[in-house]
């Protein structure tokens, strides 16, 4: 690029590949009623209330947004019993992964994790140029004694997805707690905990527990996956006031806007349409259970609102044809496995829609 000299480390970032717009695949094939299961968002969508306090931002948009997310801060810190310093905000939990990067990684150092996993860690640590060290999962879940196998002293950050994307699987307290155990004394765990709400398992772990006790952990969480603002883009982190101290360093003074921090803190308080989404999701993964089993095809048990399956032969070949018949997944060549796709959980009735095509495809 001529004269131009980007930093080493950005040439080397890998362009992340979103899923496709239902408006583009429309175009495109010139059909409509698209079904997309492609990218993790709740099919039922936000909660009434968090439409109506965003309606309500709107008027302000003149100002600008509160840089401490006050409001956001104080309803999020009472619901989950934290103190409002050990909270921390971005514009989408992407962020704050970015600024853990930024605060705690330097050229030469290590961030370990699984892989298949959310790609975004990697983007962090190349960012750095910090070497990224991916251990493979096994049985689709995070192997978290080869992590800890994998710890050297120049380990940063750990990134635990829990659960994880792509493969919707989870590990235990027990599991974390000897992880932790084997934390290398300069390295911080990160528990990315997106999809939480929806986990069905009873000994997940207390992660903000531990976040709080001084551990040296990260939780992170978003309200783009069940409270349905993936739009508006905010996330938060539970952690010590110490590395909240550092990510504020860091961050852009006004990362989450006026409209997501209002929008955000009524969603909290609307536990009815939370528990309506999680139990439309609990019974939607019963449905492609079902159907995956009936098409005897292996797949991973999910905690998450997507299911991880092996379509037993080339994904995107499959997600090509599903595409014809108006259903987006996200086939896994871009998570690791050709012929592994993700599904993203949605009402009855699109599930059914998926299902009907994909039993046309592989027949
Ligand atoms: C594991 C995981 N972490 C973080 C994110 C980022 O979510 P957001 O930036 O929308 O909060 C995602 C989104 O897909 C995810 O799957």
């Amino acid at each position: 690029m001529g004269a131009l000299a980007a930093n080493e480390n950005v040439r080397k970032l890998i362009p992340y590949v979103a899923g496709k717009p239902v408006e583009e695949v429309e175009r495109e094939l010139g059909i409509t009623n698209i079904v997309k299961l492609a990218s993790n968002e709740s099919p039922l969508g936000p909660s009434p209330r968090a439409l109506e306090a965003a309606r309500r931002a709107l008027e302000n948009v003149r100002m600008y947004p509160e840089g401490s997310c006050h409001v956001l801060r104080e309803k999020l810190s009472a619901h989950l019993g934290v103190p409002q310093q050990a909270l921390m905000f971005g514009n989408g939990s992407d962020d704050l992964i970015h600024c853990l990067g930024l605060v705690f990684l330097q050229a030469g150092d290590e961030v370990v994790t699984g892989s298949p996993t959310f790609v975004r860690y990697e983007a962090a640590a190349t960012l750095a140029g910090a070497r990224y060290v991916e251990v493979p999962l096994r049985n689709y879940t995070y192997d978290l004694e080869a992590l800890a196998d994998a710890f050297t002293d120049r380990t940063r950050l750990v990134f635990v997805a829990n659960p994880n994307n792509p493969t919707g699987t989870s590990n235990s307290a027990a599991e974390v707690d000897r992880l932790l155990q084997r934390l290398p004394e300069r390295a911080l765990l990160v528990l990315d905990e997106a999809y939480y709400e929806y986990v069905e398992r009873t000994d997940y772990p207390d992660a903000i527990k531990s976040a709080l006790e001084g551990k040296r952990v990260v939780v992170l969480r978003t309200f783009s996956k069940i409270h349905a603002l993936a739009g508006l883009r905010v996330g938060y982190g539970i952690a010590s006031e110490e590395i909240v101290g550092y990510v504020d360093q860091v961050r852009e003074p006004f990362n989450v806007n006026s409209v997501a921090q209002y929008a955000a803190a009524a969603s909290v308080d609307d536990v009815d349409h939370l528990q309506q989404s999680k139990s439309v999701n609990a019974a939607g993964k019963k449905q492609f259970y079902a159907a995956f089993d009936q098409l005897r095809l292996t797949h991973a048990r999910s905690d998450a609102n997507f299911v991880y399956v092996d379509l037993g032969r080339d994904a995107s070949v499959v997600a090509e044809a599903l595409l014809r018949k108006g259903v987006i997944i996200r086939s896994g060549r871009l998570m690791g496995n050709s012929t592994c796709a993700r599904v993203t959980i949605g009402t009855a009735q699109e599930n059914e829609r998926f299902i009907q095509a994909l039993s046309e495809v592989l027949s």
